[in-house]
C-alpha cells in the first residue's frame, strides 16, 4: 500500500460524509487504512473487530484473495462495456450463477449499483408490469413504517424513517404505509423471530379497502428491517402479508438488501421464511460490498410481461451507466466462489444458537431494555438518556471503536452483524468488548 493511503489527511473540511456527524468526526477522526478478514486497522495501527460487516455487506470477510485477484484480472482485461445494446460475457454468467442461489422462481436479473437503485428499479418494474398487462391503474405503492429502503426519491417514500423523509418535501405521490412490527412491550428478550403481532399484516386488508386493490401495484418490505435498528417480523406476518398480496393481485417486493446472501443462515430470507416475493431487490453482499453492485430479481411472469412490442423496440426504459459493470461482475462472481467454497450461504445456521446465547447474556447490563437476534444479526436496545436520545448510543459507539470493535447504531440501538466468517471465539471476543463498553458509558 503505497504511504499515500496511510497517512491521515490534515485538511478534512471538503469531505461532506454521508450519515454523518461531519464536525463531531472531524474533531476526532475515525480511520482505517487497511483490512483483512475480520479485523480494519485503524491510522494509528490499532486492530479493530468489525461487528458490522462494514455495513452489513462485507459478507466474505475483508481483501478475500478470490475477490482482489477475480478484480485485478478484470481490470486489466475489459475495463468497460457499455451497459446499453452491448454485452460482455461474465455479466450474462453472473446472471445464471445468481439465478442459480436465488429462491425456485426468481429467474431474471437487472443490475444497478446499490441498493438505492434496486430499491427505486423494483417500484419502478411493478408499476410498469401493472400497466404492460393492461391494468394501469395499479400505481399506488405500499411501505411500511420504520422501513428503510435507501436514500432516492422512491426508497424514502416508501421508507418510514422520519429523519430520512421530513426534509425532502412531498416525495412520491399514492404511497401509503403499514405499521412496524416493534411490539417491544409483548416481545422484548425474544430469541429469533417473536412470537406477538401476525395480525399486524392484517394493516394491508384495511389500505386495501381504503384505496382499492386495483389502484395498488405492490407493497415493500424488509423480511428483517436493519437500518432502523432490527425489527423482526412476528411468527407468521411475512405468509400472511404473501397471502393478501396474492389475493389482491398486488406484487410483493423484499428488499433483500441486507438479509441477502447468507445473512440469516439460508441464501435469501424468502429461504429462511419460506416465502417467496414477487420481486427481490439486493446489493451489498452480492459483490462483498467491495465494488458498488445490486441485483433486482424477478419472476419470468413479471419479466416475459415487459418482452412484446417489435423486436427492435427496448422493453424497460431504465438501466445505469454502470448497470453490470465487468469490474463488478468480476468482484460479484468473485464473491460467489468464495461463498460456495466456505459455505458461507449456510454458515449462519450453525452459529446461529451460539451467537443467540452470547448476545442474550448482555441481558441484565446497565441500560440494556431489549436483546433480540436472528441468523447472524443481533440489536440490543438501551434505555434513552431523557431528553438526549442517541447519545447513549452513539456514546457506546465511539468508546467500542476506542476498544477495538466496530458496531452501528441506530437511535438507541446497536445493531450487529458480523462477516459470516466469524469464529466462536471471536463472538466472545465481540460480546465481552460490549459487555465493558456498556458497563463503561453513561
Ligand atoms: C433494506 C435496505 N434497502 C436499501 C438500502 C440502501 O442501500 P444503498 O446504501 O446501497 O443504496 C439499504 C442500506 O442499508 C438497506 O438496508
Amino acid at each position: 500500500m503505497s504511504n499515500r493511503l496511510k497517512v491521515t489527511p490534515n485538511d478534512l473540511s471538503a469531505f461532506w460524509m454521508p450519515f454523518t456527524a461531519n464536525r463531531q468526526f472531524k474533531q476526532a477522526p475515525r480511520m482505517f487504512v487497511s483490512a483483512k478478514d475480520m479485523h480494519y486497522t485503524t491510522s494509528d495501527g490499532r486492530k479493530v473487530l468489525d461487528g458490522t460487516a462494514g455495513l452489513w455487506c462485507v459478507n466474505a470477510g475483508h481483501c478475500r484473495p478470490k475477490i482482489t485477484e477475480a478484480i485485478q484480472h478484470q481490470a486489466a482485461e475489459l475495463d468497460y462495456a457499455p451497459a446499453f445494446q452491448m454485452g460482455h460475457p461474465i455479466v450474462f454468467e453472473l446472471a445464471n450463477r445468481l439465478v442459480d442461489i436465488a429462491p425456485k422462481g426468481m429467474d431474471h436479473v437487472f443490475f444497478t449499483n446499490s441498493g438505492s437503485e434496486s430499491v427505486d428499479t423494483a417500484l419502478k418494474m411493478a408499476i410498469a408490469y401493472h400497466r404492460a398487462r393492461g391494468e394501469g391503474s395499479r400505481t399506488r405503492l405500499i411501505g411500511r413504517e420504520r422501513g428503510y429502503h435507501g436514500v432516492n426519491f422512491g426508497g424514502i417514500s416508501v421508507g418510514g424513517i422520519v429523519n430520512n423523509r421530513k426534509m425532502f418535501g412531498t416525495l412520491l405521490g399514492g404511497v401509503d404505509h403499514m405499521p412496524h412490527t416493534h411490539l417491544p412491550e409483548k416481545n422484548a428478550f425474544s430469541k429469533g423471530v417473536p412470537e406477538h403481532g401476525a395480525e399486524l399484516a392484517n394493516e394491508l386488508e384495511r389500505i386495501v379497502a381504503l384505496h382499492d386493490a386495483s389502484t395498488i401495484a405492490a407493497v415493500i418490505v424488509e423480511p428483517v428491517a436493519g437500518s432502523t435498528g432490527v425489527i423482526l417480523p412476528p411468527k407468521g406476518y411475512l405468509q400472511k402479508l404473501r397471502e393478501i398480496c396474492t389475493k389482491h393481485g398486488i406484487l410483493l417486493i423484499f428488499d433483500e438488501v441486507i438479509t441477502g446472501f447468507g445473512r440469516l443462515g439460508t441464501p435469501f430470507a424468502a429461504d429462511y421464511f419460506g416465502v417467496t416475493p414477487d420481486i427481490m431487490t439486493t446489493a451489498k453482499g452480492v459483490s462483498n460490498g467491495v465494488i458498488p453492485m445490486g441485483a433486482v430479481f424477478v419472476t419470468k411472469e413479471i419479466h416475459d410481461a415487459f418482452m412484446t412490442g417489435p423486436d427492435h423496440m427496448i422493453e424497460f426504459f431504465h438501466g445505469y451507466t454502470y448497470s453490470g459493470n465487468p469490474i463488478a461482475c468480476a468482484a460479484a462472481l468473485g464473491t460467489l466462489d468464495t461463498y460456495k467454497e466456505e459455505g458461507l450461504l449456510t454458515r449462519g445456521e450453525e452459529l446461529a444458537p451460539y451467537w443467540e446465547d452470547a448476545l442474550h447474556s448482555l441481558k441484565g447490563e446497565p441500560n440494556v431494555i431489549d436483546v433480540r437476534n436472528i441468523g447472524l444479526i443481533g440489536a440490543i436496545e438501551l434505555a434513552p438518556i431523557a431528553g438526549q436520545p442517541t447519545k447513549r448510543a452513539f456514546s457506546a459507539f465511539v468508546k467500542a471503536f476506542e476498544h477495538g470493535l466496530l458496531i452501528r447504531t441506530t437511535g438507541d440501538i446497536i445493531a450487529l452483524s458480523p462477516p459470516l466468517i466469524i469464529t466462536k471465539g471471536q463472538i466472545n471476543e465481540l460480546i465481552d468488548h460490549l459487555r465493558d463498553v456498556l458497563r463503561s458509558i453513561d
